[in-house]
């Protein structure tokens, strides 16, 4: 834990780590969140020494949360640019988690996901600016995409326009062409067109934005990792920021079925936190290897489709719970497919996912979720 105190009050530090044998001191912001301390564990084990930036929310963490012990810890706001200053010092490469996650309650959420995430995101890139920092990883997201790409009968990849509600009244779920044929899903790739349909996804595509208009002006090197659906240990609770995953587990947990929206059969590529981490590892060491001027977006997606369906099925029955109850209920907004292509992060990175569905499924049934805040 670091000793001085920044303009926000927040505790900054005195004195970067260092190790000889160390790829470099690595400043992980969000490093106390969900992904985050999946990415310093990883990050400590490859030898980077590492520094977290967090504010600890208050909606996010009901209590302090369990750091290693060889992290040096940053209480601050990543808004506040003399903590950001500070927490920079010495710093070889920035790997960029916090953020406001999840779709929020309502509307009202908007000014706060757009001061955390852009507005925080600004204030970040502004110090690596002026510490010479050079090499950034982003967090983004699957839902810069909106819908997921499809084939038409035609063979023609189409996006459709999002679904219409007497199509969902009358149970038809599926995406059809203008024409009214059913469209066939496919994966996704990362030149697909870009169509953030609410403010966090708004928020996480323009954080893209600022990291390539910082990689243009400061000669940086970005990497933004659109990650799909995460799962895993230490995943937060039963909110409404958490994702399905999270949803289906807590029911179990309280002993109710899991409750399916539409008819179960919306595809998506659930992916190990352990291999959104390893990725995040992967892309620090190709920013290390680009040259200056450098942004490139990359899927992380385990490369197999599942339905939410399937994975509802497979923690009821890693849990011994009771059986998903599929309800054809139905949220305006959702997506009906996205799933990913992974190859961009498979040949260019090296990168592979290594927890298949299954067994990733079966740890998450019973694994240790973040407490509720206030719970
Ligand atoms: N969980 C998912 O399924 C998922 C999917 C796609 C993308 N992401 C992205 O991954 C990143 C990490 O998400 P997560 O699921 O671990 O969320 P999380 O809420 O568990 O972790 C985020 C962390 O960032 C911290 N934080 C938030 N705002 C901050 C600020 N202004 N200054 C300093 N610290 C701040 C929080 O205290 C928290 O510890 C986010 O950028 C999120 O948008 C997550």
């Amino acid at each position: 834990m670091s000793d001085a105190t920044g303009a926000s009050g927040a505790t900054i530090p005195s004195d970067p780590t260092s190790a000889s044998s160390s790829p470099g001191l690595l400043l992980v912001t969000g490093g106390a969140g969900f992904i985050g301390s999946a990415v310093v564990e990883q990050a400590l084990g490859r030898g980077w020494s590492v520094r977290v930036l967090d504010s600890l929310r208050p909606d996010v963490h009901g209590g302090p949360p369990t750091l290693d012990p060889r992290v040096d810890f940053v209480h601050g706001d990543v808004r506040d640019a003399a903590v950001v200053d500070a927490a920079l010092v010495g710093v070889d490469a920035v790997c960029h988690q916090a953020a406001k996650v999840g779709l929020g309650v309502d509307f009202q959420d908007a000014p706060d996901y757009v001061d955390s995430n852009e507005h925080g995101t600004a204030v970040l890139l502004a110090a690596m600016d002026r510490a010479g920092v050079d090499r950034l990883v982003v967090a983004s997201s699957m839902v810069v995409y909106g819908e997921g790409s499809y084939r038409t009968g035609a063979g023609e990849t189409e996006r459709p326009a999002p679904r219409r509600v007497a199509d969902l009244d009358a149970g038809v779920f599926d995406p059809r062409d203008a024409e009214g044929e059913l469209l066939e899903p496919q994966l996704i790739a990362e030149d697909a067109p870009l169509d953030p349909r609410n403010v966090y996804a708004i928020t996480k595509l323009t954080q893209e934005h600022l990291s390539t208009s910082w990689a243009r002006s400061t000669g940086g090197r970005a990497a933004a990792l659109r990650y799909h659906n995460v799962y895993g240990p230490g995943m937060p609770q039963n909110t409404p920021y958490a994702g399905v995953a999270s949803l289906f587990r807590s029911a179990l947990e309280r002993g109710e079925a899991p409750r399916v929206y539409e008819d179960g059969a919306q595809r998506r590529d659930f992916v190990h936190v352990r291999d959104i981490a390893s990725a995040n590892l992967a892309a620090l060491d190709w920013t290390g290897t680009q040259q200056p001027d450098s942004f490139r977006a990359f899927n992380v997606g385990s490369g197999t489709v599942h339905t939410i369906g399937e994975m509802a099925e497979a923690l009821a029955r890693e849990a011994g719970g009771p059986a998903p109850v599929v309800t054809g209920q139905y949220r305006a907004g959702d997506v009906r497919h996205v799933t990913a292509s992974s190859a961009r992060l498979r040949d260019e990175l090296g990168w592979s996912p290594g927890v298949s569905f299954e067994e990733g499924m079966r740890e998450f049934a019973t694994a240790p979720l973040r407490a509720a805040v206030g719970g």
